[in-house]
């Protein structure tokens, strides 16, 4: 008998436990989305459905954004739980290494998946950065950091390490510059770019009501004008 289905149970269940009820966009629900995501886009990529859904499941168990900004925490996590929980050794390090390539480190900084289980994982985790979710994540995360919403005196910033992305303590709206609007085009599958269209539209249209919003108080008044205030 496969042993595959009580370790993807356990998995799932040691995940929900740990990460319920988290505030910053990271919660269980954020997991369980890119789940299900990276599984349907696994379909049309050949990729092993059974790998996905782990890495899946344990890609945010220890990131390096809630560890002092360590990098080999998230790897390190994943395999201590998949080898007490009885996984292969080819399964535990494919997980481990798909999750230590994942993370967004800086608009300058290329992030290559070597498998096609790795690029529907990372596909899946940068869909829910953006779109009406990814709108929610990014104020709920940078709220939890003290961020303030936006400051027009501080301009985004292109980052070319990951070092410096991570010390970045800018506003949310930079984030958008510096990282969501930058996903579409950095989707490693054909289904996810076509999701990705209609999601960084609806950011852009975000960003430009925000905009308007922000400087309504300057705009001259017109019988004509639509504009909702
Ligand atoms: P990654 O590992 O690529 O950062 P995650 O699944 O950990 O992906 O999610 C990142 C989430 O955290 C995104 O929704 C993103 O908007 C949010 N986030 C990360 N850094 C910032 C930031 N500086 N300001 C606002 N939100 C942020
Ligand atoms: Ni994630």
């Amino acid at each position: 008998m496969s042993e595959r289905e009580p370790i993807l149970r356990r998995t799932e269940a040691y995940v929900r436990e740990q990460m319920s009820g988290e505030g910053t966009g990271h919660d269980w629900w954020h997991v369980d989305r890119v789940r299900r995501m990276a599984l349907r886009l696994a379909r049309d990529e050949a990729a092993d459905p059974y790998v996905v859904e782990l890495a899946a499941l344990l890609h945010d168990v220890a990131d390096h954004k809630f560890h002092g900004g360590d990098e080999t925490a998230g790897p390190r996590a994943a395999r201590a739980w998949l080898a007490q929980a009885g996984a292969d050794a080819d399964t535990t390090e494919h997980v481990a290494d798909i999750i230590a390539r994942l993370s967004f480190k800086g608009a300058g900084v290329a992030t290559p998946m070597s498998t096609p289980e790795g690029a529907v994982v990372q596909d899946a985790d940068r869909l829910d950065a953006i779109g009406a979710i990814g709108i929610a994540r990014a104020f709920a995360f940078g709220g939890s950091r003290g961020r303030p919403l936006y400051d027009p005196a501080d301009a985004p910033e292109m980052h070319d390490s990951f070092d410096s992305y991570k010390s970045s303590t800018g506003h949310t709206i930079n984030h958008f510059h510096e990282k969501l609007l930058l996903l579409r085009d950095r989707m490693n599958t054909p289904g996810a770019r076509r999701i990705a269209e209609s999601r960084h539209r609806y950011m852009e249209e975000f960003l430009a009501q925000f905009d308007r919003e922000w400087n309504a108080a300057d705009a001259v008044p017109s019988t004509s004008q639509k504009e909702s205030e």
